[in-house]
């Protein structure tokens, strides 16, 4: 940290007032579901977003991206255009910042200038929301720095209005809401439509376990956003057949291999996955509730072969590293985590085993794929927090 600090201080040459540290998440099960207003079950996670800031008396916004070693200066006064103080168009990773702070003004919150810094382990492109927790430690410092207080949740569907509307990803709650709202040794219930949550403890034999396939997500955005569309569009054909219903959260199951047969081919098996994910994820609960780690693990595999075969977003690297999983001992569930295309499984394995799964994990992995999948316990964490440290 205090090499950060050191790093502040040599780009802008004063002191830091604040530092935020905002999580990434794992989702456990519940995939593509956030959408359709369906529950979802994901955990903040021991790898976060740090930022380092002080205000400043006008409007300016410095960033420096540690990691991409890049620095651009925006005004927030003109966030519609998108461009720098030089008037060049801002890049891509700062899309995310300014969009919290357009989304918070057009909320009617305060956003201070500000000069930054900020770090992530978070990977891009894994399926961990790197991007979710910028935009969630973003948020955070803005309220901190303009001494205003909104509920956590709120603050989360803030960052999802800057994703939705300013990045241009039509993505649901779920990845902001777990980075803001986060639970340490805890995974979260999450109803998107009422957006009741709790956090559900996980046994204590358990470990969760990421494997990283090394693929990064491609062209996802506009994958993301059909798929979106495809659900969009089965809910308008199922109105037809039951009217009143306005997204897949209102038909069961039952029904839906009942009206199924009127869908076209794609839409159907979208609309299925969504309709059979959101049981999975009520059945998944009850499980923890019940501490039924088997039956959980159960349905997570039930839902990759649902995102592989219906939904259509797994890779061959991903269905590779879950086959293999299963095939080792002390291993309860495994499957694909965020929205797909690429990046990383989730994987519940018996604590005793830990080490002979990551080893098995990586060495067939390795061996089938020719690829290094980097593979590690993750810790259930607490959502975004400011540290205090005296500054
Ligand atoms: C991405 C989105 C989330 C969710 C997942 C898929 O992570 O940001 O809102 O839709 O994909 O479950």
């Amino acid at each position: 940290m205090n090499e950060l600090i050191d790093q502040f201080r040599a780009m802008y040459r004063r002191d830091p007032e604040i530092i935020v540290h905002a999580p990434g998440r794992v989702n456990l099960i519940g995939e593509h579901v956030d959408y359709n207003d369906g529950p979802v079950l994901p955990a903040a996670i021991n790898k976060e977003v740090t930022l380092i800031a002080a205000a400043t008396a006008d409007a300016t916004l410095s960033l420096h991206a540690l990691d991409l070693d890049q620095k651009i200066s925006l005004t927030l006064e003109k966030l519609e255009q998108k461009t720098s103080t030089d008037g060049t168009p801002i890049p891509k990773w700062a899309y995310y910042p300014a969009g919290v702070a357009w989304a918070l003004q057009q909320a009617g919150l305060s956003t201070k200038g500000a000069d930054v810094i900020y770090t992530s382990d978070v990977p891009i492109g894994a399926g961990l929301s790197s991007s979710a927790a910028v935009e969630v430690a973003f948020g955070l410092l803005w309220s901190q720095l303009g001494g205003w207080h909104i509920e956590r949740l709120d603050l989360a569907q803030i960052c999802q209005r800057a994703e939705n509307k300013y990045v241009g990803v039509s993505s649901g709650l779920m990845d902001q809401f777990a980075s803001a709202c986060g639970v340490e040794g805890h995974a979260l219930y999450f109803d998107t439509r009422t957006l009741f949550w709790e956090p559900t403890p996980l046994p204590d034999n358990i470990s969760i376990i990421i494997a990283d396939s090394g693929v990064r997500r491609s062209l996802s955005d506009s994958a993301y956003n059909q798929r979106r569309e495809a659900c969009e569009q089965a809910v308008k054909l199922l109105q037809q057949y039951k009217p009143g219903i306005s997204s897949l959260r209102d038909i069961s199951s039952t029904e839906f291999m009942a009206l199924s047969p009127y869908l076209p081919d794609e839409v159907r098996h979208r609309a299925e996955h969504v309709v059979k994910e959101i049981a999975r994820v009520e059945s998944a609960r009850n499980a923890l509730h019940s501490a039924d780690i088997k039956i959980f693990g159960a349905l997570m595999y039930a839902s990759h072969i649902s995102l592989r075969d219906l939904y259509e977003v797994s890779t061959t690297e991903l269905d590779t590293l879950v086959e293999i999983a299963r095939e080792i001992p002390g291993c309860f569930g495994a499957r694909l985590t965020g929205a797909g295309f690429g990046g990383c499984t989730v994987n519940i394995v018996d604590q005793d085993f830990v080490k002979v799964f990551v080893r098995e994990l990586t060495s067939g992995y390795k061996q089938l794929t020719g690829r290094a999948a980097n593979v590690y316990e993750c810790l259930p964490s607490k959502g975004v927090w400011v540290e205090e440290t005296g500054l």
